[in-house]
């Protein structure tokens, strides 16, 4: 929402009322005076008008983890323990995951509160890189390279997958990037060449890799300069579609 609106709804004017309050420097945003009512405020900013508050600044979640095999990518289960049960914040219910891993599947998770920043990882358009390392219980043959870089049509979504990049490592080992997040889009993918994933594990979600020091079941807030690292990955990408 705009500030002018924010401080129209608080005080129930006009909008030109509130654009006079903020031109006259009565309006702070994050302690700092603001004069532009068409700046957009969202729910982790803090407002105020003169000596009153007139919105508290909620505390944003950036979180990676690790997620062992087993546990599922949720936020509430009945009978299975979710990614939200093996972290200990006050926030905690207030954060949604970027990006689910089937329970299978181990790796990198990321979970936030902010819908936003969410958004910009998860978009299909956004096409941002997951990195997968993949066991299979057949050799992966040579040719699977072109096939996953060719895509393979999905009948339910009625789509064509985006390139792939298959890295074989070893007879039965690669390490797969794709560009989107389709349901078991790994499994599927696999299917497709007669083979069958028997271990999955995600490395990376754009420039966010797993540490290694983050062993299964753990957890970290994100760095400040990893959290702008979703904003900027997403226009290095648009510039690089120029
Ligand atoms: N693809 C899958 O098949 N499973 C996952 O957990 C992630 C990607």
């Amino acid at each position: 929402m705009k500030l002018d609106r924010v401080i129209a709804k608080h005080r129930c004017l006009g909008r030109r009322e509130a654009h006079r309050l903020i031109a006259a420097g009565r309006v702070k945003l994050d302690e700092q005076v603001c004069t532009d009512g068409q700046r957009e405020v969202d729910r982790f900013m803090r407002v105020d008008l003169d000596a009153e508050t007139v919105q508290q600044a909620e505390r944003a979640l950036y979180l990676m983890m690790h997620k062992p095999v087993g546990i599922l990518s949720a936020t509430v289960d009945a009978v299975h323990q979710t990614v939200i049960d093996l972290i200990d914040d006050p926030d905690k219910h207030t954060l949604h995951i970027a990006g689910r891993l089937d329970r299978g599947t181990s790796g990198l998770v990321l979970l936030t509160n902010d819908g936003r920043w969410s958004k910009r990882l998860m978009e299909p358009g956004e096409k941002v890189p997951k990195v997968y390392l993949v066991e299979t219980a057949e050799v992966i043959e040579p040719s699977a390279v072109e096939a996953f870089s060719r895509g393979f049509y999905f009948h339910t979504e009625d789509l064509t997958t985006l390139p792939a990049e298959l890295v074989i490592l070893g007879p039965r080992e690669a390490r797969l990037t794709l560009h989107e997040g389709r349901y078991h889009q790994v499994k599927r993918m696999f299917h497709r060449v007669q083979n069958r994933v028997v271990a999955l594990h995600r490395e990376s979600i754009g420039d966010l890799v797993l540490p290694v020091e983050l062993g299964p079941g753990s957890w970290r807030a994100l760095t400040p300069a990893e959290v702008d690292s979703v904003w900027r990955g997403a226009s290095a990408r648009d510039n690089d579609e120029v």
